[in-house]
């Protein structure tokens, strides 16, 4: 329909594209809805004479957008000054948008979630954030308007329990204020690009996270063996690589990959290796390959300008980089003075994929991991009119491509992999919306502060409910020095984290997971332990995640949206619909309220049921956390795996959370003889775990069922033709 100068197509019942103008999107690509929304609900929309716009859906009022003087912002106008000269920070909000969507708040309790990595709690009401990556290497709080990633979708619940989700698709700078200024109203602010946004409607965050997937693109499929341990730091030398294998081998440490960064290269110059710092890289990879530990090294954006460097060279000769004045922008990172690649164009891509495949065929490399894309530079933030010409023969201007500059960079790397049939083992720390097709990601550089540790469950989950499955922070901390209870708790809150590193900064105390005494190292290892008990598990949740864009990671709220009491918890986590983890994250505990919902629980490890919908305090002592499994789940595990091949694994084991019947308020379960047994089947996805020949049926499919006390298995899909047998345990 059209209004003035204004367009609402309703792409189907779930999405309607509210627009003046399109955002271009010649530089980043969303899917054309051409299917039908899952809703059977006609949504409603009236354009009132003053422009108001409002979405009704069974005649209740979902979504309201609206003009007026309310809306016309103010400055503070508060004299600064003598503040600055303290050191204090004068950030105000723009006033003079070019574009400004303002969104209706209902009432106080309206929650606003989403916006990916930011430091905050699940609901961001009362704040404002900016989409614009950012390098931020102090320490991350909610009051921090941009970290890494640009990812404009959030969802909103109000009055009645209606719920919406808005995404708003430009890649310019843009501010969200979710009633910060008003109470009365939220917006979002723009100096640059279109008005221009998707209405995302839904009855439950379920629905509206899935047409918001619709929307951005299948995400990537990593490796099965992608969910094991991670261990990383600044920088592991030879030496250091070695003891961590040794204590793999020797101990029992579960490890799947270690991590090379920046000290590998020679002169930090990307693609290349340091022979002082690493004798034989191919040899040693081939090493470490053999114990099953696979090897990712870090890759940075910024090319060393350095004539005679071959890279440099290329790059030059191709007209392959950024510009300013029709001359190479420079500007300095890790190698100092260096150029930035222009992934815009094609040929550069095809470029740095090559590269790519070359690096990691002859150092036989597994994975790599981009950082520093946000760009990030050390003498001030690229000028916004820096040039990227783009393949459309457009010039595109770092204001217009800095929030994509990652994507591209992403998009380059994976594709190496993929020409191997493989699939992509790549990191990145910066993002926008869609760069979840391409890469795994990580929040960059949190600190080793209990703060932190609150804060990666809220961002985890959140960055979960927008396509961003394989996503983790760096456990432990990064900056600053950690301590043994904080690295215990932070391993254990981080347990069913899907993508689980240990990574820490230059300078800051060890923090391997032996880097402390022998008990700790005995309760971090076993935790590692029980999350690879649970890999087969969580590799059904990934694929289906990757499928239908359900978080393997999720908040309470995407699993329960009727009940009141879970939309502000943020220190418990759903993975899957059937096991809910509540760790503690809190220095000192040793007990914690956990709220359950509705249903009724068994305590993992012990033969403890929970009557749902009520809180109870549960004992956590260091050794321990909290993993609490619907009754009735049936849950795929693995045994005594200190590696993922998915090649030798012949066996899954099968965990059955038994039903005790019907449980008392205000009682843990009393078992009950006479209980209607009802067990939720599984259905467990299998696959070769490394190439891309799932995506052409080569998989496998299993029914797990219990019925009457006993295991039944049923191939329900065979094109993978695995033989794997199932034991109940
Ligand atoms: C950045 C990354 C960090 C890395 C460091 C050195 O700070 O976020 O993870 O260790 O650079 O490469």
């Amino acid at each position: 329909m059209k209004f003035g100068c204004k367009n609402a197509d309703i792409l189907n019942n779930n999405i309607i594209r509210i627009y003046e103008k399109k955002n271009d999107t010649s530089l980043f690509m969303l899917n054309n809805i051409t299917k039908d929304g899952e809703s059977k609900i006609i949504p409603d929309i009236t354009v009132d004479q003053d422009g108001t716009i409002t979405v009704n859906r069974n005649k209740k009022t979902v979504f309201k957008e609206f003009f007026g003087s309310e809306t016309r912002l103010k400055s503070r106008n508060t004299e600064f000054s003598i503040a600055i000269k303290e050191g204090h920070n004068a950030v105000e909000s723009e006033i003079n948008y070019k574009v400004q969507v303002n969104i209706r708040l209902f009432d106080l309790n309206d929650r606003i979630y989403g916006l990916g990595d930011k430091a905050a709690h699940l609901n961001r009401r009362g704040y404002i954030y900016t989409s614009w990556n950012s390098d931020e290497p102090t320490q991350h709080n909610e009051t921090y308007r941009s970290l890494y990633k640009s990812i404009n979708f959030f969802i909103v619940n109000h009055s009645d329990n209606l719920w919406y989700g808005i995404f708003y698709p430009s890649s310019y700078r843009t501010d969200f204020d979710f009633g910060k200024y008003s109470d009365k109203f939220m917006y979002i602010g723009s100096k640059k690009g279109e008005y221009d946004y998707f209405l995302i409607l839904g009855d439950t965050p379920r629905e509206i996270i899935s047409a918001y997937y619709s929307l951005i693109g299948k995400s990537v499929f990593m490796p099965f063996k992608f969910l094991g341990n991670h261990q990383s730091r600044w920088s592991y030398s030879e030496e250091d690589a070695r003891a961590l294998v040794k204590h793999h081998t020797d101990d029992g440490l579960p490890l799947d990959y270690i991590h090379f960064d920046i000290d590998y290269m020679k002169g930090y110059r990307v693609y290349t290796v340091d022979k002082d710092y690493i004798r034989d890289f191919a040899g040693f990879a081939l090493e470490l390959k053999r114990a099953g530990v696979d090897t990712i090294t870090i890759i940075d954006p910024g090319v060393k300008e350095e004539q005679g460097y071959e890279i440099y060279d290329d790059l030059i000769k191709n007209d392959g980089v950024a510009t300013l004045d029709n001359k190479p922008y420079i500007n300095e990172v890790w190698a100092g003075d260096s150029v930035f690649p222009n992934y815009f164009k094609e040929s550069v891509r095809e470029y740095f994929t090559d590269k790519t495949s070359e690096f990691i065929d002859k150092y036989n490399v597994s994975g790599i991991w981009t950082d520093m894309n946000e760009p990030a530079s050390f003498n001030g933030p690229l000028p916004d009119d820096v040039e990227f010409a783009g393949d459309d023969q457009k010039t595109h201007y770092h204001d217009e491509v800095h929030n994509l500059y990652a994507e591209y960079m992403v998009k380059a790397v994976s594709e190496a992999f993929k020409n191997k049939n493989l699939r992509p083992t790549v990191i990145t720390r910066a993002a926008f919306a869609t760069t979840t097709r391409y890469t795994a990601s990580w929040n960059g550089d949190n600190q080793s502060l209990w703060d932190h540790l609150r804060t990666s469950l809220p961002q985890i989950m959140t960055m979960n409910m927008s396509g961003f499955f394989m996503n983790g922070v760096d456990v432990g901390g990064f900056g600053n020095d950690t301590n043994r209870e904080l690295l215990i708790r932070w391993a254990a809150a981080c347990l069913f984290m899907p993508y689980f590193r240990n990574h820490s900064g230059l300078n800051s105390k060890q923090q391997e997971p032996y880097a402390f005494d022998d008990e700790a190292y005995e309760i971090y290892k076993n935790f590692l332990k029980i999350r690879y008990r649970f890999v087969p598990y969580m590799y059904t949740l990934y694929k289906n995640a990757v499928e239908t864009g359900t978080p393997m990671f999720a908040p309470l709220f995407y699993w329960y949206p009727d009940d009141e009491n879970v939309k502000e918890i943020n220190d418990q986590v759903m993975v899957g619909p059937c096991v809910m983890h509540a760790p503690i994250v809190n220095q000192g505990e040793k007990q914690r309220i956990v709220y359950l919902p509705k249903g009724s629980w068994v305590l993992y490890g012990t033969d403890r049921h929970f009557a749902g919908k009520q809180s109870y305090i549960i004992e956590e002592d260091l050794h321990t956390t909290a993993i609490f499994i619907k009754e009735g789940a049936i849950i795929p595990m693995l045994e005594n795996k200190i590696s993922l091949d998915p090649a030798e694994i012949n066996e899954i084991l099968v965990y059955v959370a038994k039903v005790k019947g019907e449980i008392k308020a205000n009682t843990e379960a009393e078992p009950n003889a006479e209980a209607e047994e009802n067990y939720i089947p599984f259905d467990f996805y299998w696959d070769d775990g490394k190439t891309l020949d799932s995506e052409k049926g080569i998989y496998d499919n299993y029914r797990i069922s219990y019925e009457k006390g006993e295991l039944k298995v049923n191939k329900t899909y065979d094109g993978y033709k695995s033989k794997l047998k199932f034991r109940l345990i």
